[in-house]
């Protein structure tokens, strides 16, 4: 490299603030360590892509990201697919060919351990429990969770309206089922012409999908007590940002599964975050890996929704970087999104691998190098970086050997992950599941008791659900649903009052429901539903 482009790249990465290393530059194969490549903290929240063939480092990059975070006081959220990433919560071990790499870079280096917490998805692995209720996980989440076509997903949305609005606690998947299968029978028939004009057979095959996704293990991490997003956002006694990392290696079964809680997380986050504009330093970083199950096969509901959160959740503070092979995975709407690039080897062996190559390069900003070659002939955690100045412009292409981490490479033992999780508060808090009163509960008192008591009460007690609408809209988070299911939606307000089911509606059995559930849910990206904090 001429000490001209070596000169660019100093220029082009001083900033003033605080920053994150990444590494430094890479003159032709070797380590420039007078040019340290970073980026700004600040920038954080314009979000990025970490991409690379398997075994180039793209792991350990969102490992060395995410230690600096947790040490600037920032709270990081990373999903560990392999299992490779609960070496975060140690101190690394120094050996002869770290040692070279520090020496090479000039890295100024020290082990040392950060503030982690260990979950996992449903009771499916070591770490502490996280749930999500059926209501607030709402349609269009579980739409994709259960590969359901766009007919199939508004007749969802129109069964979670009728629940929502019933005040029936949906949480776990047998209240779903019991739910729809309520409104495949007899009793359920007028509700099921109700809820605007969803058929008897759609019903049936989400019915199906349901029990096929529970046979497969999926409904473990339905149901309560359910996470409380805000658990993510914390420091610990040193200011420390707490490191949660999702263990889902166990889940590798259902991928569409544990990329769609992901999504969930984010948009929970999203409804109880206030603005903050454009923070110093972000308030959580969240690492999504990999981000191509998250994409593939979605609905275009679905796809709106996350282009949607991706924008605006910058905006309260939220950085998120989507971890995986080529940026091709990635929808081009999400893609002119990720203000920085941390892009590692790529091979070119196949005309498919030789085809992500030419898009990858075409993703990054002009330069005098040749990308295609550049890219191709990376070393191991090795990457070519280009990422978002305080500016909102692009920094020059910067081919870096990465920084390593000073937390333990690979994973942390079982023993060591299983003392973590019982020391925490947090496995006190969700380690135990409970089995509240919902759907399931109410309508098989319902079917037993049969009508004349609940008629009864009908007439006896004031109506207590909410008129249909009235609770929907009030929230400045509030996005509107992708037009189709809104549009059905609406249909659904023509419900019959004199239909068997509102009257187990306005059952005393349901006074609680309606009071605590119904009236509080307003849902917003995704469907899903506000927290009932
Ligand atoms: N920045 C780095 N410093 C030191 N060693 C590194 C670095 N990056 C990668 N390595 C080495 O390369 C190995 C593979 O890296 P990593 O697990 O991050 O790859 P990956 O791209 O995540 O692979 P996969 O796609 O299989 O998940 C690491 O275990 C480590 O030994
Ligand atoms: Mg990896």
């Amino acid at each position: 490299m001429t000490e001209q482009a070596l000169q660019t790249l100093k220029d082009g990465y001083t900033f003033d603030g605080e920053t994150l290393d990444l590494g430094v530059a890479l003159d032709g194969e070797d380590p420039s360590k007078e040019t340290p490549i970073s980026i700004p903290l600040s920038m954080l929240n314009r979000h990025g892509l970490v991409a690379g063939a398997t075994g180039t480092g793209k792991t350990v990059t969102l490992q060395v990201l995410a230690e600096q975070l947790s040490r600037a006081g920032v709270p990081v959220f990373a999903s560990d697919i392999k299992g490779d990433l609960s070496g975060i919560g140690a101190a690394a071990v120094e050996s002869d060919k770290l040692r070279k790499r520090l020496d090479a870079a000039g890295q100024d280096w020290q082990p040392k351990s950060n503030p982690t917490e260990f979950y996992t998805l449903g009771d499916s692995g070591l770490g502490t429990p996280l749930r999500a209720t059926v209501t607030s996980f709402g349609p269009i989440l579980l739409s994709k969770v259960l590969e359901l076509n766009d007919t199939q997903e508004s007749v969802l949305s129109l069964v979670f309206h009728y629940a929502d609005q019933a005040g029936l606690a949906l949480l776990d998947l047998s209240d779903l089922k019991a739910v729809l299968n309520f409104l495949t029978s007899d009793e359920g028939k007028a509700d099921l012409e109700g809820i605007g004009g969803a058929s008897k057979a759609t019903v049936g095959v989400i019915l199906r999908k349901i029990s096929e996704l529970a046979a497969q293990g999926g409904d473990v991490f339905f149901g309560e007590p359910e996470f409380d997003t805000a658990d993510l956002l914390r420091t610990d006694d040193n200011g420390a940002g707490i490191v949660s990392v999702l263990e889902l290696q166990k889940l590798s079964q259902s991928p569409a599964l544990f990329s769609t809680f992901l999504m969930w997380l984010l948009a929970d986050l999203f409804q109880d975050l206030p603005e903050v504009g454009d923070p110093d330093k972000p308030s959580l970083v969240f690492f999504f890996d990999e981000a191509h199950l998250l994409f593939a096969g979605a609905s275009k509901a679905f796809l709106q929704s996350v282009t949607q959160t991706v924008r605006l959740i910058r905006s309260k503070g939220v950085g998120i970087f989507f971890v995986t092979q080529t940026p091709k995975d990635v929808p081009e709407d999400v893609l002119a999104q990720l203000g920085s690039r941390i892009q590692h080897q790529l091979r070119a062996h196949t005309p498919n691998d030789a085809k992500a190559l030419k898009a990858t390069v075409q993703t990054f900003p002009k330069s005098d190098y040749d990308l295609e070659e550049l890219l191709t002939s990376l070393g191991i955690g090795e990457a070519v970086v280009t990422v978002m100045d305080p500016d909102g412009a692009p920094t020059p292409v910067a081919p870096t050997r990465m920084r390593a981490p000073e937390s333990k490479m690979g994973p942390m033992s079982e023993d060591e992950i299983k003392a973590a999780v019982a020391a925490s508060p947090q496995h006190e808090k969700y380690g135990t599941a409970i089995d509240n009163e919902s759907a399931r509960e109410i309508l098989a008192k319902r079917l037993e008791g049969g009508s004349e008591a609940h008629a009864e009460e009908q007439r006896s007690a004031p109506a207590d659900a909410p008129a249909d609408g009235q609770d929907r809209g009030g929230s400045a988070d509030k996005i509107d649903f992708p037009e189709e299911s809104g549009d059905s939606r609406k249909k659904s307000a023509k419900k019959d009052d004199e239909n068997m089911f509102t009257q187990v509606v306005k059952s005393s059995a349901f006074k609680q429901f309606t009071r605590t559930a119904a009236r509080e849910i307003a849902r917003g990206i995704f469907g899903t539903s506000r927290r009932r904090r």
